[in-house]
C-alpha cells in the first residue's frame, strides 16, 4: 500500500470513533499542507465526464458544486459560462481551491451538504456531485443522496460521477464503488437523461455519469 492510502486509512480509521465521522475530509487536506500529492483523489483537472457533458450540453445558468475539494470541476464549468457556487465541507479546501483557481466569478463556500440553507432548494440548472457520495460510508450516504435532487431548478439538471459497483463486490472504502440501484435512488425525484458507463483511460474501475432532470 502506498503511503498516501495508507495516511488516508488511518485518518479515516480514527475518524469513524469520532463525534464527528466526517471530520478526516478536513484533516486530509490540513495535512498535505499545501502538497496537492497528498490529496488522494485530486486529479488536477476536471473530471473528463464534466467535460463530456458540458461539451455537448447546450444549458448555462446556475450551477452548484457539491463538495467542490479544489476545485478544478467548479472552474472548468465557470470558464465555461456557467454562475458556479462550489462549496465543501472542508474550510482548509475551500480556501486552497480559491487560491487556486483565482477566479471572481466562483463563489467559494464552506458549508456542509447534510445542512444547506432551505433558500437553496430548486435553485441551481445544474447540481453536480463528482466522487462525493462514494466517499461517504454507507449509513450517512443514503441521507446524503436524498439532499441533491430537492436543489434542483425546474428544466435543471443533477449529474453524479462516480465508481461504478459490480456483483455486490467487498472493497475496503473509502471510496465505496456505488451499485446501479443506489445511484438510482440518488434522482428519483426527478427523471433519467443518462445512465453512461466506461472506463477512463490511465484509472482504474468502471465509471458512471448519471443524468436526471426536472421536468416540471
Ligand atoms: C473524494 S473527495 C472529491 C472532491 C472533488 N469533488 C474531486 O472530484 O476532486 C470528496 C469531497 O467531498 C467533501 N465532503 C465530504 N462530505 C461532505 C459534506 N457533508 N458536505 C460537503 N462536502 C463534503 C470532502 O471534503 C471532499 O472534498
Amino acid at each position: 500500500m502506498d503511503k498516501i492510502r495508507h495516511n488516508l486509512l488511518e485518518i479515516y480509521n480514527k475518524s469513524i470513533t469520532s463525534k464527528n465521522p466526517l471530520s478526516w475530509f478536513e484533516e486530509i487536506y490540513n495535512q498535505a499542507d499545501s502538497n496537492r500529492e497528498w490529496i488522494p483523489w485530486d486529479w488536477k483537472e476536471p473530471h473528463p465526464f464534466v467535460v463530456e457533458w458540458i461539451e455537448k450540453s447546450e444549458n448555462k445558468g446556475n450551477a452548484l458544486v457539491i463538495g467542490c475539494g479544489l476545485g478544478e470541476d467548479a472552474a472548468y464549468l465557470s470558464k465555461n459560462g456557467w454562475n458556479v457556487t462550489a462549496f465543501d465541507i472542508s474550510e482548509t479546501a475551500i480556501k486552497w481551491a480559491s487560491e487556486i483557481h483565482k477566479d471572481p466569478g466562483i463563489d467559494w463556500k464552506v458549508a456542509d451538504l447534510f445542512y444547506l440553507p432551505d433558500s437553496w432548494k430548486m435553485r441551481y440548472d445544474l447540481v453536480l456531485e463528482v466522487h462525493i457520495l462514494q466517499a461517504i460510508q454507507e449509513d450517512l450516504m443514503i441521507e446524503a443522496r436524498e439532499k441533491l435532487a430537492p436543489l434542483v431548478s425546474t428544466n435543471g439538471h443533477l449529474v453524479c460521477i462516480g465508481k461504478l459497483r459490480i456483483n455486490d463486490e467487498i472493497v475496503e472504502g473509502p471510496p465505496w464503488p456505488m451499485s446501479k440501484e443506489s445511484i438510482e435512488e440518488t434522482g428519483k425525484e426527478l427523471d433519467i437523461v443518462e445512465f453512461h458507463v466506461s472506463h477512463i483511460p490511465e484509472k482504474e474501475d468502471i465509471r458512471y455519469r448519471a443524468t436526471w432532470k426536472r421536468d416540471i
